[in-house]
């Protein structure tokens, strides 16, 4: 699509196609290599990969922003090619090397500069994808991989930006259990909430709230970021298990409040009557943001946090993140890498 027809003014978190995505394979055994820049488009696949039929496969989400004086701005893209290494070994691919990542990601951001929203009116999402490629009829891994990126202008994820969301805990379903693969950005690991989060958008909540898988008591965190509490002052999440996804904002979140803000932040289990106690609520991911959350619904009873007043340290928190990544304040923590 030509830049002409994005509204800028109005994204949401939609799919847009732009110019141009990053190719590479990989037999197994081998080791990656650059690949090449081609214009965006379908690509072919075997219906016996082992992508379609086991899921053998990763994304992971990043964005590029633009500043006010128009340079190109990347939030710690070096999380994500990490992350996305982790996830590799645990799906029995080839860990993609991070120099390879990064600069696939940086040959697809300034081949699509012009798709990158103006500043603070959303950013450029990027979808770096890594799966098996070649057919494989027993369940064992490919021999071959393909890694992928390609990107899409966006703007927040939850429709109206900072409005606070309504929420509702499942108490039918799971996200992940402990030793599975909910630590890393498995594809398999979204399917499964595609069923409770429909049901739940039918009712008028944004998303799900899913609940630890042996005791059905702990929040473990919302479909596609992570959670947070304020308790008396302090920022609370829960701690990573393993079938929590290791969220990049989440780290972020982290460090600004105990080092910009001064708080106490602690990483510990929080049941989901504790989370109820919570001055605010919000959750935080890439596509998130910092999304306050407004009332949570558990079992049959609605707990109100906010009638649409985005809480103090919650905004603090979202202008401190989206001033570093927008290039509004000074990237003390040395976050930014620009283009
Ligand atoms: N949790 C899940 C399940 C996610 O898919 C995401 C998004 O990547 C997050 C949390 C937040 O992670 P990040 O802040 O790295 O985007
Ligand atoms: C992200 O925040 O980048 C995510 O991956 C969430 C996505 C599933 C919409």
């Amino acid at each position: 699509m030509s830049t002409n027809n994005i509204d800028f003014d109005n994204l949401t978190f939609t799919f847009t196609k732009t110019r141009s995505m990053y190719v590479t394979k990989c037999k197994q055994g081998d080791n990656w290599n650059s690949g090449e820049l081609v214009p965006y488009g379908n690509i072919s696949i075997s219906p016996a990969s082992t992508v379609l039929n086991y899921g053998q496969g990763l994304f992971e989400g990043m964005k590029a922003y633009k500043t006010e004086g128009g340079r190109i701005l990347l939030f710690r893209p070096e999380k994500n090619a990490e992350r996305a290494a982790m996830g590799c070994t645990r799906l029995s691919m080839p860990e993609v090397p991070k120099n390879v990542f990064l600069e696939a990601v940086k040959t697809v951001v300034k081949d699509n500069s012009d798709y990158i929203p103006p500043t603070e009116k959303g950013a450029l999402y990027i979808r770096p994808i890594v799966f098996g490629s070649a057919e494989g009829l027993g369940v064992a891994p490919s021999t071959e991989y393909t890694f992928m990126v390609y990107c899409s202008p966006v703007g927040p994820y939850f429709k109206g930006g900072l409005t606070p969301i309504k929420l509702i805990v499942s108490t039918q379903y799971h996200r992940a259990p402990l030793k599975g693969t909910g630590g890393v950005k498995a594809i398999g690991n979204y399917v499964p909430g595609m069923l409770p989060s429909g049901n739940a958008k039918k009712e008028g909540f944004a998303e799900i709230i899913y609940l630890d898988a042996a005791e059905e008591k702990y929040v473990e965190e919302v479909g596609a970021a992570n959670f947070f509490a304020v308790i008396d002052g302090k920022i609370i999440t829960p701690e990573l298990t393993g079938s929590i996804l290791p969220g990049i904002t989440r780290d972020s979140v982290m460090h600004i409040a105990k080092e910009k803000l001064g708080l106490d932040v602690e990483e510990r289990r929080i049941s989901i009557d504790e989370a109820m106690t919570a001055e605010e609520v919000f959750c935080a991911g890439t596509a998130a943001i910092i999304s306050p959350i407004g009332s949570i619904k558990y079992n049959h009873k609605e707990h109100i946090f906010s009638n649409g007043d985005v809480g103090p340290i919650t905004r603090e928190l979202y202008d401190i993140l989206t001033g570093i990544q927008y290039g509004n304040d000074r990237d003390s923590f040395g976050w930014i890498l620009e283009l």
